[in-house]
């Protein structure tokens, strides 16, 4: 496991920061630290952390997540997920602000999980 702090969130200084484990199916995990107005997805983009997106407005779920623990809020309707799907703990990680210390599993398998294989 290793740990990035990117240089802007160094330079918040204000306190108001997560960290968020990001965890791979495959195996590996990365911790970046969130500042209050960053997404999940910009946070890891600014440690050079390559994560799945699309429309980066909640909207294609190309993004999605599945938090394991702590909290997030959406900063805004989070279009692209049914109502069972957020209760299940997927997030729009474009969109999504850790409110707390957080660990969320990412990668591509994750969006797979919403989306049915009529070839299977
Ligand atoms: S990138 Fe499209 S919903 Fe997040």
């Amino acid at each position: 496991m290793t740990e990035r702090d990117g240089t802007a969130a160094e330079r918040d200084g204000d306190g108001d920061r997560h960290r968020v484990e990001l965890r791979w199916r495959g195996g590996g995990t990365e911790t970046v630290r969130a500042a209050a107005a960053e997404s999940v997805l910009e946070a890891a983009e600014r440690a050079d952390i390559g994560l799945p997106f699309g429309c980066r407005t909640g909207a294609c779920a190309t993004c999605t997540g599945r938090l394991l623990s702590g909290k997030i809020e959406h900063e805004r309707e989070p279009r692209a997920l049914k109502t069972d799907s957020l209760a299940d703990g997927y997030v729009l990680l474009c969109i999504a602000r850790p409110k707390t210390d957080c660990r969320i599993e990412v990668g591509t398998d994750v969006h797979s999980d919403l989306v049915t294989n009529p070839w299977k």
